[in-house]
């Protein structure tokens, strides 16, 4: 544990109490305040957990202010340049890079679980056909438990380890089968002599009638997508798997529920909110109607793809996607993409307005990778899931490393309640 000899002192009324501190590897020391309320009787308040430590973790570890992102201490733009998903996945999942042995079993075990049960297919017969994607992968996912008996004691190592290794290699199946499944096309089998992107790109674009060829290009655009999205610290839809998972709720529950929070607009949901964000403007000439909407207090609309709970600086995931669209489009020979010339225009502009510099705000992570899927061929309504089905190593990781850890409590915040105070019941003919 990180402990540290530095204390706090908190004085309130008549009332001072000295709080014990913790120092990081790297980063801000925190506060604990697990035991203010038995000594002192307050709670603390902070609804949208900005300045609250929820866990102590060592798989991922963000600088905001210096738009930095590092992996088991190593920087994302350099894991995005060199290394590949699966590898990121056992760097998140184990916390070493892996040796080539290491790596070849590991990926020879995601590989070989990638199919689902022959019956789960009826699972999806049962959504209308235009259900979006991630309402089926919420269904889907959870339905894992149905089917995973012998996963789901998260008391045994050896069942979390099968776990995990199912979540990681099926997830890629049940997206491909929910596209298919919104397309009316028949489902397509994983191969296990393709790797982990080809292997879902081929899901998702082979049909029966003919040969598919996974283009490598698209290929490697797609595994850099995955490993972007991996992990992102204690973000909105991690902290929901770990709540979830600490009442003991199986893995696949857990991660039902972390696909569920992803889902929203202002998390995962929002590279499909900007690339229809980008499509609404439609023309550079647009772009300043748009900013002006998203600085008016009175008017709800915000820039979808820009800003940052954490980062207040550049998110350098955005910066190495931004790169990879330019690529991706370009060998894919879709020049003056004019959704991607109305981004870069959009970003241009925000950043060079004062409001957005004041209130530091940048191009997130989601910015950038709806143009690309774009350009490969997905439905916006695939984003989010392809967003989900990378998260899903970061999810595990971190269930695993809570489940893990001896002093497990289930997670039970206070609150400030503010309603009436005790009151008598009066019979409906006294009201
Ligand atoms: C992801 O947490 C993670 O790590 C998430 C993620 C991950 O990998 O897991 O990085 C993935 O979710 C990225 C974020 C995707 N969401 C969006 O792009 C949606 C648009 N962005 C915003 O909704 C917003 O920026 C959030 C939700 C991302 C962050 O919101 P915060 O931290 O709660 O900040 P805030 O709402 O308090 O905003 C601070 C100020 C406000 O103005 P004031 O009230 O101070 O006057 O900035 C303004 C906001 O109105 N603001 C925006 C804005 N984002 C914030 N104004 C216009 N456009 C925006 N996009």
């Amino acid at each position: 544990m990180a402990d540290s000899n530095k204390t706090a002192t908190l004085t309130f009324g008549d009332t001072t109490i000295d709080l014990p501190m913790m120092s990081p590897s790297v980063g801000p020391d925190v506060i604990d305040i697990s035991k203010l309320y038995g000594k002192a009787g307050v709670f603390t308040h902070d609804p949208g957990f900005t300045s609250t430590s929820s866990c102590v973790s060592t798989i991922t570890y963000i600088d905001g202010e210096q738009g930095e992102l590092l992996h088991r201490g190593y920087p994302i733009d350099q894991l995005a340049e060199k290394s590949h998903y699966l590898e990121v996945c056992y760097l998140l999942l184990y916390g070493e890079l892996p040796t080539a042995t290491e790596l070849e079993d590991f990926e020879y075990r995601v590989t070989r679980h990638t199919m689902v049960h022959e019956q789960m297919m009826n699972f999806f017969r049962g959504f209308r056909r235009d259900a979006h994607p991630m309402a089926v992968m919420v269904g889907v996912v959870g339905a894992m438990s149905a089917f995973y008996h012998d996963s789901t004691d998260i008391s045994d190592p050896w069942q979390r380890e099968v776990a995990s290794i199912r979540l990681i290699a099926k997830m890629p199946t049940i997206a491909a089968m929910a596209y298919k499944y919104t397309i009316g096309q028949p489902f397509e089998y994983p191969r296990n002599d393709l790797d982990y992107a080809s292997n879902f790109l081929r899901m998702c674009f082979a049909v029966p009638a003919e040969d598919y060829q996974v283009d490598p290009i698209l290929s490697r655009a797609m595994d850099r997508i995955f490993t972007l999205h991996a992990d992102h610290e204690q973000n909105a839809s991690t902290s929901t798997v770990r709540l979830a998972s600490s009442s003991g709720a199986n893995p696949f529950a857990s991660i039902a529920a972390g696909i569920a929070c992803l889902w929203g607009p202002a998390h995962g949901g929002a590279n499909q909110a900007c690339l229809e964000m980008l499509r609404e403007i439609g023309t550079v000439d647009r772009i300043p109607e748009f900013i002006a909407r998203a600085k008016d207090k009175n008017d709800p609309f915000r820039l979808m793809g820009f800003g940052h709970r954490v980062y207040k600086n550049f998110d350098p995931r955005a910066k190495v996607m931004k790169k990879s669209a330019d690529e991706v489009l370009d060998l894919l020979g879709i020049d003056n993409n004019p959704t991607l010339q109305v981004a870069k225009e959009l970003e241009k502009q925000a950043l060079n307005d004062p409001y957005f510099a004041e209130k530091k705000l940048f191009p997130n992570v989601d910015f950038y990778s709806g143009i690309i899927l774009e350009a490969m061929g997905f439905p916006t309504s695939m984003f989010t899931p392809i967003f989900a089905l990378s998260r899903t190593i970061g999810w595990v990781s971190q269930w695993k490393e809570m489940i893990s850890d001896p002093g497990l409590k289930i997670g039970r915040p206070r609150q400030l309640y503010t309603g009436e105070t005790r009151r008598d019941y009066v019979d409906v003919e006294n009201r």
